[in-house]
């Protein structure tokens, strides 16, 4: 009972990865032969394998009996022993690695964290692949996860990806094309809502309202605002209009924000990031 899994790669995301399936709840009866019985944690170094040291003692026993080892330097050997094998590497390393980490029968399951490289590139070494795009929030169990999978995947393996991956937060599938277009929307995404808040942080303090409380009201209408365009299901144009009153601070403050272009410096910089990735799946 239970396989195998090796995180080649452990650091940030292998690492919140890590963790998301090691704590998942207890799995009910048709969810509990997604879940490893052990996973083997692979870095190069030993002050990588430290920090996953670090991280795994703290943890407390797995509700689903996972078991966790953690290898330095042995990519060869945990991935012989795999039967899923998740890639957390910085996407220069993933040829390399791949290399030398032959799949001989075909039969393992790769699934790949790596930015910008395509399910076509990594077919080369292994037949069944899924392609992960998500990001730092799944440290905290927030993440957004977007799958896709090559076509030699079946529909168990797809659940399987999907039942461990969505332990990060939200897991979705979309075409292997629309995945440059991901990884800029939820992979650098944060990035691009942080700058958001520390806008409106910086708002606050200029107009007088202390650093920690800005800080505060500026966290709290983002995630408000999140639950309520979810809760409604309106569109959120319809929404914004219900907040701005006829000849209002609302729409005065939208009105300059368009003439700063904030909307289409939105757009075209998810847009940038998008080109950069499909950049660095092309770069060899
Ligand atoms: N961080 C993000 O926000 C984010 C978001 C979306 C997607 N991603 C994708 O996730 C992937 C991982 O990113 P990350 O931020 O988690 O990177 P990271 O923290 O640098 O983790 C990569 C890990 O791989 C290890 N490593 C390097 N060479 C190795 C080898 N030959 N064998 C085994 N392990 C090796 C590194 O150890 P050493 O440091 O000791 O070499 C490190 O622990 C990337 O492809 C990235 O595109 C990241």
């Amino acid at each position: 009972m239970g396989y195998t899994l090796a995180i080649v790669g452990c650091g940030v995301m292998g690492q919140a990865l890590l963790s998301a399936i090691y704590n998942a709840p207890k799995a009910s009866e048709e969810a509990a032969k997604y879940y490893p019985s052990k996973i083997i944690a692979c870095n190069d170094t030993a002050a990588s394998a430290e920090l996953v040291e670090n991280l795994v003692s703290g943890l407390k026993p797995s509700p689903n009996g996972i078991e966790i080892e953690i290898a330095i330097d042995d990519n060869e050997r945990a991935t012989g022993e795999a039967k899923v094998i998740i890639l957390g590497l910085k996407p220069f390393v993933v040829e390399p690695v791949l290399s030398q980490i032959p799949n001989s029968d075909g039969s393992k399951l790769l699934i790949s964290l790596a930015a910008g490289i395509t399910v076509g590139q990594l077919n080369q070494h292994y037949k069944k692949v899924s392609r992960v795009m998500t990001n730092t929030p799944a440290k905290f169990g927030y993440g957004t996860a977007v799958v896709s999978h090559s076509e030699s995947v079946e529909s168990e393996e797809k659940a399987l990806v999907s039942e461990l991956v969505s332990q990060v937060g939200t897991c979705l599938e979309l075409p292997e094309k629309n995945m440059d277009a991901a990884t800029a929307l939820v992979g650098s995404g944060p990035a691009f809502v942080l700058l958001m808040i520390e806008s409106m942080m910086e708002a606050g303090l200029k107009m007088g309202i202390p650093l920690k409380e800005s800080r505060q009201c500026a966290l709290k209408v983002l995630e408000g605002t999140a639950k309520m365009v979810e809760i409604t299901g309106q569109a959120p144009g319809a929404l914004k209009h219900q907040v701005c009153t006829p000849g209002g601070t609302t729409i005065a403050g939208l009105c300059v924000m368009e003439d700063k272009g904030v909307k289409s410096g939105i757009i075209r910089g998810i847009e940038e990031a998008a080109r950069v990735s499909k950049e660095l799946g092309q770069k060899k």
